[in-house]
């Protein structure tokens, strides 16, 4: 096995190890963007694939995050699994994926999540709760059966150029194991703690 798809495997195998603790939401990851001043700001999204292609996950384009990545495509994301106390960390440039992943992403949501997510232009301001709900009772009622896919809804992957798993010790001993492409390709190495 090569060193980049070691690093995809100990990350899935971590992935699982994780899904076993029993906790909810194990795909949960912080996203790092910056904007084109450099300023970061980061969010929680769901990780929905993970794979040698990299890191993929769902959103709206038109949001803060969207915005970020339109004006600078890099991204860093991190997990922290508690019960068994690991993290890791994913650093790399983000492309759009094709529009099939999206439409295959928004066809597996639940009607009130389709709905909600054509109803919210996402990160903009709200007027009220009342307003949104009217937006909802509105695109309900503009797609009693199918609910289209919108244009703005994305799928983004995170093509690594860095991985790296931190696994905690208890006598303080962590284990930091990093996995970084260069020009001559993957290399694997412990950094301290
Ligand atoms: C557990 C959890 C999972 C989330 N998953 C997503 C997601 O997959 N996609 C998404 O667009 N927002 C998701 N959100 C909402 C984001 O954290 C964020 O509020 C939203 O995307 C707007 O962020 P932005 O203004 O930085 O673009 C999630 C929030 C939480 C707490």
């Amino acid at each position: 096995m090569d060193v980049y798809a070691e690093a995809i495997a100990a990350l899935n195998a971590t992935l699982a190890r994780a899904e076993d603790s029993g906790r909810r939401n194990t795909n949960a990851m912080t996203l790092a963007t910056v904007n084109r001043a450099g300023r970061p700001s980061t969010r929680t999204v769901l990780l929905k694939g993970l794979d040698d292609e990299g890191l993929t996950f769902f959103t709206d384009r038109r949001s803060g995050k969207g915005q970020d990545l339109e004006a600078v495509p890099y991204a860093s994301v991190c997990f922290y699994w508690e019960p068994i106390e690991v993290q890791a960390r994913v650093d790399g440039r983000m492309v759009v994926l094709a529009r099939e992943h999206a439409e295959r992403d928004f066809s597996s949501r639940p009607r009130a999540g389709q709905v909600m997510i054509r109803a919210s232009a996402q990160s903009q301001p709200l007027a009220s709760k009342a307003a949104l709900a009217s937006a909802v009772a509105s695109i309900e009622q503009d797609y009693p059966h199918e609910v289209p896919v919108p244009a703005f809804w994305v799928g983004y992957c995170l093509v690594p150029d860095f991985i790296e798993l931190w696994f905690g010790s208890r006598d303080r001993m962590h284990e930091r194991v990093a996995y970084a492409k260069s020009p001559e390709g993957w290399h694997k190495t412990l950094l301290q703690p």
